[in-house]
């Protein structure tokens, strides 16, 4: 099979399909009792990441299952704050903890952002071992997270629920703010273009927290570093499709295809398929965006949003996904009855 017949290249590169390819957020994850078994026998989250051959195992799990049209790299958006030096670990039942940035003496005790691959080689070990036992029909994503969302849990050193430490520090000390803003925007084009390199053949930018960016802000901290990341990627490798994933943008959904240069915009499960269709898809392939609680609840009920869904995307490009991640909860047959309705 030649790469550009895989699916998911052909939704990025405009066509319409009669069946959409289809792939989860977390698809391999806490949900999968073979994850939690090789995630033990790595030890914890963190030497799961940066164990290729564990790694590996861990992103191919759901394509043997499911036999989704792409897997994603198994990583996290934080091991970039870690290669720039930033202290990371994560508390069971909590999430992420790192060194918190708060003035320019903390920025200052981060590294540059041509150090990462120190950090970051056995990611790109990972892709190449995956695009050695992948199917040939299978996709590679890579991925990375955007540079405010990344910025949030460098500033507070956590998740939070409002980013309100960060939009402190946005209007507090504007000058260290946008400089971490540009170390990040730095470390990801680096970072990104050396996954390409290693054999990602998509990559995705998660702007998790873009939804608390409002106005100026978000043309500025969501959509410029976007623009920014992509227009560097595309100078090096042309061909490779960037899917943009600003969640809760709302109506910043519209248009950040075009003010960004993505091939596709990822649409998160606060608006509607009909509302994305119209307003979104209009300018190019979407993804997303059914609710992941339907992974939780199944039924006739996840049947019927799941028609619903792939029915209002119909007639544009599109990849089937979820409008986040699949959580830990969910049930691994929802998931089967999910695929099976989306591929008839
Ligand atoms: O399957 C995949 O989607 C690929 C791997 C992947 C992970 N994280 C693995 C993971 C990807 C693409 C991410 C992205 C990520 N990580 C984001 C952006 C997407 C989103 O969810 O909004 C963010 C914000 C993070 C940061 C992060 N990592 C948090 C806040 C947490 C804790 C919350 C949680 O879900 O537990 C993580 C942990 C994490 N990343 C897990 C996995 C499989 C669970 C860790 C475990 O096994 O205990």
């Amino acid at each position: 099979m030649k790469t550009q017949d895989k699916l998911i290249l052909r939704a990025l590169a405009g066509e319409t399909l009669p069946v959409p390819p289809a792939w989860m957020m977390r698809q391999a994850g806490r949900y999968l009792p073979e994850y939690m078994a090789t995630r033990a026998q790595a030890g914890d989250f963190l030497s799961l990441c940066y164990n290729p051959d564990l790694a590996t195992e861990v992103t191919l799990q759901p394509i043997r299952r499911f036999g989704f049209d792409a897997a994603i790299l198994f990583a996290d958006i934080l091991l970039v704050p870690q290669a720039l030096g930033a202290d990371l670990w994560f508390v069971t039942g909590e999430g992420p903890r790192l060194s918190t940035i708060q003035n320019l003496d903390d920025f200052g005790k981060l590294g540059p952002a041509a150090d990462i691959h120190e950090t970051l080689n056995p990611i790109y070990q990972t892709l190449r071992n995956l695009r050695e036992s992948l199917p040939p029909e299978t996709a590679l994503i890579g991925f990375a997270g955007a540079p405010w969302t990344v910025a949030t849990y460098m500033i507070a050193g956590r998740g939070t629920p409002d980013q309100a430490p960060a939009h402190a520090l946005m209007q507090n000390d504007v000058a260290v703010f946008d400089a971490l803003m540009d170390r990040i925007t730095e470390a990801t084009i680096i970072y990104l273009s050396a996954q390409i390199d290693a054999g990602a053949e998509v990559v995705k930018l998660f702007d998790s927290w873009a939804g608390s960016l409002k106005g100026e802000a978000f043309a500025k901290y969501a959509l410029a570093p976007a623009k920014r990341i992509i227009k560097a990627l595309k100078e090096k490798h042309p061909d490779t499709p960037v899917i943009a994933f600003p969640r809760e943008a709302g109506d910043n959904y519209i248009g950040f295809a075009k003010a960004t240069g993505a091939d596709c915009v990822a649409l998160d499960n606060s608006v509607t398929p009909e509302w994305g269709a119209a307003n979104v898809q209009v300018d190019g392939c979407v993804q997303g965006n059914l609710a992941s609680r339907h992974m939780v609840t199944g039924g006739q009920e996840l049947v019927d949003a799941t028609k619903r869904t792939v029915d209002a995307f119909r007639e544009g490009p599109y990849i089937f996904n979820l409008g986040h991640g699949i959580t830990p909860d969910a049930d691994p047959a929802n998931v089967e009855l999910m695929l099976k309705t989306v591929r008839g």
